[in-house]
């Protein structure tokens, strides 16, 4: 095995809810002081909702906890179906399919799009899956610069060129995860339609907190988009994920699909969680404009004390350092003041783009951000 570098290692570090919310202890290690997260993608708060408690707690007493199954086997309960037809009438696509998580999602999406004819043009800073994705496919690999619509167009048309006869699948995010940056996606789609090429979006970090009532950023686009991936691990507060297409798409996945088919059934507790989420989503358009002001306001006051940092307009606020120690040393200085933030490294991230990762939760202290700025400018 190759040696990694110290600055490289990942360690497995255990965090338990401290009782208040946003705050998180390690229960192993000697340093046992709370700290406010700032580090996980709980955008809403949703994973410590009495109604999502509730809701998985009523579950697991009348169904047990696993689905014991797959979808085709004995594994679709009632929660399923209830699921898929809500979210896919709050999200305006014919159907929606049921995932254990994103990432098989994502894998499912990719290979149900493709084959190894297909030429598939990516976002150089697509999440790992949906590269995976690609490769179980054999599909060709062309990736465009980050967010660079000149760049995809350049790509679409040397593709149309070269095959004219197939058809190519753009693939992107609408909120990057490592980032914060959204790409232009009504120029996307449009570029899309005009080339005649097929579009996925990977709404992971989008759903529940953007776009128009938390729709994520397709929503209402109105050229076609093929299909979104959306997870139920984040804004969802829950767990599993889901696809949203066509009719005829989906059906080939029910039919094709070895990554939907085989793999039991994502457990009822955890649907009926993403239910009760959506249902408080939809009753609360405002959480995420909530949220989103409170980050423009965050970056702001950053970028005024210096810090380098993307164009984001979300909840994911990452502090460009470019060294992986400097990421590492900043992540332990705010951890020991009782901030939890993490440092983002290759191959995560590009090499040389080490940085801390900052994400906003609707439910932070008030004095959050002060503290951080204080603690940040103490160090630097
Ligand atoms: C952009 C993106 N897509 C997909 C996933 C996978 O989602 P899940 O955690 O549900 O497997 C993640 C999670 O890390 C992600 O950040």
């Amino acid at each position: 095995m190759k040696k990694i570098p110290d600055s490289r290692l990942r360690r497995i570090r255990v965090w338990e809810p401290s009782g208040r919310s946003c705050e998180f202890r390690n229960p192993i290690e000697s340093n046992k002081v709370s700290l406010t997260d700032l580090a996980s993608n709980d955008y809403l708060g949703l994973s410590q909702h009495p109604a999502l408690i509730e809701a998985a707690q009523k579950t697991m007493l009348s169904e047990g906890v696993g689905a014991g199954a797959s979808r085709l086997i004995t594994g679709t309960r009632p929660i399923h179906k209830k699921l898929e037809e809500e979210l896919s009438k709050w999200l305006g696509f014919e159907k929606v399919l049921l995932f254990p998580s994103g990432f098989q999602a994502n894998l499912a999406a990719v290979n149900s799009l493709t084959n190894r004819y297909t030429t598939v043009i990516a976002d150089r800073l697509i999440h790992h899956s949906l590269l995976v994705g690609i490769k179980t496919s054999g599909a060709k690999l062309k990736r465009f610069a980050h967010n660079d619509i000149n760049d995809l167009k350049r790509l679409l048309e040397n593709c149309i060129n070269q095959q004219p006869n197939q058809t190519p699948l753009v693939i992107t995010e609408s909120l990057f995860s490592m980032e914060g940056t959204c790409p232009r996606l009504k120029e996307t789609a449009a570029l899309c339609k005009q080339y005649r090429a097929m579009l996925f979006v990977d709404e992971a970090h989008a759903i529940g907190v953007m776009g128009e009532g938390g729709r994520g950023l397709c929503y209402k686009i109105s050229e076609p988009i093929t299909m979104i991936s959306g997870t139920f691990g984040k804004a969802f507060g829950s767990g599993g994920a889901f696809l949203a297409t066509s009719n005829s798409i989906s059906e080939h996945i029910i039919q094709s699909s070895g990554a939907f088919r085989y793999t039991t059934a994502l457990a009822p507790p955890l649907a009926a969680a993403a239910l009760a989420a959506l249902r408080l989503i939809q009753a609360n358009p405002s959480w995420g404009k909530k949220l989103q002001k409170e980050s423009n306001l965050w970056r702001t006051e950053l970028l005024n004390e210096g810090w380098n940092i993307p164009s984001v307009i979300g909840p994911i606020i990452p502090l460009l350092l470019g060294s992986d120690t400097e990421s590492l040393d900043k992540q332990y200085q705010l951890e020991v003041n009782g901030l939890l933030t993490i440092a983002i490294r290759p191959p995560t991230v590009p090499e040389g783009t080490s940085r801390l990762r900052i994400v906003l939760r609707n439910n932070l202290p008030t004095n959050t951000l002060e503290k951080l700025i204080f603690h940040l400018r103490k160090q630097s």
